[in-house]
């Protein structure tokens, strides 16, 4: 499989002689499974026929600001929420400049700014345009806003001279795509994340829950989707946005995840457990709010499920992983409930700690198989989530 296998990427053509070789760097990303899709500038079309770009993208080439899609949207506003990256080869000095200014006076440079990130630039140009010192500038600007260069090689030029201004060779290109894109291994995986905490309801008004926000679980979801996954959250209330591009389930009480779990699970090849699973529910929900009255109250809670264990026979193809919130004794109770629950790992937390556990955005995880364990440093959730990926694919 390819490393851009599924990603969708819009190259960006410039009206440089160069512009012949925006072909290769669309095949060559086509040949590592990206889908991709051309838009270009009026001086571009000049130098090459959209025809070309079309027949080898299969695909409609943007070539201009006011094009309407078959339903009459706009067509760059549409390219750009579809697109994840846009290669701009060969990024010439006026366009540089134009993309810098933040203008979109064309197809590429109004889809530019229609992209959720920077472009990853290829300048092609004449050596005296490519060091003079506002293309100097307008690249610095562009680095600084989070554009990605990937500078010219040196060599003989069109103009017969020889020089750095050469448009990168496209593996180089494919490379630095690959890099800004992250890994894609979890391409087509159906990922089933829970997160959050479960709510019990004790009276209209009041509930019994945890303190955890649901930030590991998003995370996980956001980092598996980043790497390619089908990715369900099946979530308590949180406190954070579900990521774009997740199936969200939003349930409040323990019985409704046990119950989005059934449905979820069969069709699961990863279960990342992170919610915070009430285990007691009160035993009778009052229809109107309790009145206060006597000096003391005595509430009777009944045992919610184990969700990990009655849901255990679903899916026995599903790679599990739990979770397990500690105050003390955090790898022995860890590692019990890694059997009881029969988990291919847990990770657990000492969530008494101050950067780690509850509401922060770091986390400092042990991760414990039944061969071993690995202790990860303190690390944002967003790494967390990844080192969780990155052993399940293991
Ligand atoms: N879990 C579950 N069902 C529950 C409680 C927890 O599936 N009713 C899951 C959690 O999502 C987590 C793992 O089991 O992945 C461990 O949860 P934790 O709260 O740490 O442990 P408990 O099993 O509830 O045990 P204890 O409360 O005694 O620590």
């Amino acid at each position: 499989m390819g490393r851009l296998q599924g990603r969708r990427i819009v190259v960006g053509v410039g009206g440089g002689i160069a512009a012949y070789k925006a072909v290769e760097v669309v095949r060559a990303l086509q040949q590592e499974g990206a889908e991709v899709r051309a838009a270009m500038t009026p001086s571009a079309m000049a130098f090459i026929q959209p025809l070309t770009l079309e027949a080898l993208t299969r695909c409609t080439v943007l070539q201009d600001v006011m094009s309407l899609g078959p339903d009459k949207t706009i067509d760059h506003v549409e390219w750009g929420h579809w697109a994840e990256l846009m290669v701009v080869a060969p990024a010439t000095a006026d366009l540089i400049a134009r993309l810098a200014a933040g203008m979109g006076n064309d197809a590429v440079t109004s889809l530019a700014l229609c992209l959720e990130r920077m472009p990853l630039l290829c300048p092609a140009m004449e050596p005296r345009m490519w060091s003079h010192p506002m293309t100097r500038r307008n690249l610095h600007t562009l680095r600084d806003a989070g554009a990605i260069v990937v500078d010219p090689e040196e060599g003989p030029l069109a103009s017969g001279r020889s020089g750095v201004g050469r448009l990168a060779a496209p593996a180089t290109i494919v490379e630095r795509v690959c890099h800004a894109l992250g890994p894609h291994d979890l391409h087509a995986k159906r990922v089933l994340v829970t997160a959050g905490p479960t709510q019990e309801a004790l009276d209209p008004v009041r509930v019994i829950t945890n303190r955890s926000t649901g930030k590991m679980g998003v995370a996980l979801a956001e980092a598996a989707r980043a790497r390619g996954a089908v990715v369900t959250l099946i979530h308590g209330p949180l406190t954070v946005p579900v990521p774009a591009g997740v199936v969200a389930r939003p349930v409040t009480t323990a019985l409704q995840m046990l119950a989005a779990l059934e449905e979820e699970l069969p069709r699961a090849d990863v279960l990342l457990m992170a919610a915070a699973v009430s285990d007691w529910r009160p035993a009778e929900v009052a229809e109107q709010k309790r009145k206060k009255g006597a000096d003391q109250e005595t509430l009777t809670l009944v045992a919610n499920p184990d969700l990990l264990m009655s849901t255990r026979h679903l899916n026995p193809h599903c790679v599990r992983v739990g979770f397990a919130a500690e105050t003390e004794k955090v790898g022995e109770h860890a590692r019990q409930k890694l059997e009881r629950k029969g988990l291919k790992f847990i990770v657990a937390n000492d969530v008494s700690q101050a950067d780690a556990g509850f509401g922060v955005d770091t986390n400092r995880v042990t991760i414990i198989r039944a061969d071993g364990e690995e202790h990860l440093p303190l690390m944002t959730k967003t790494a967390v989530a990844h080192a969780i990926l990155d052993r399940v694919l293991r």
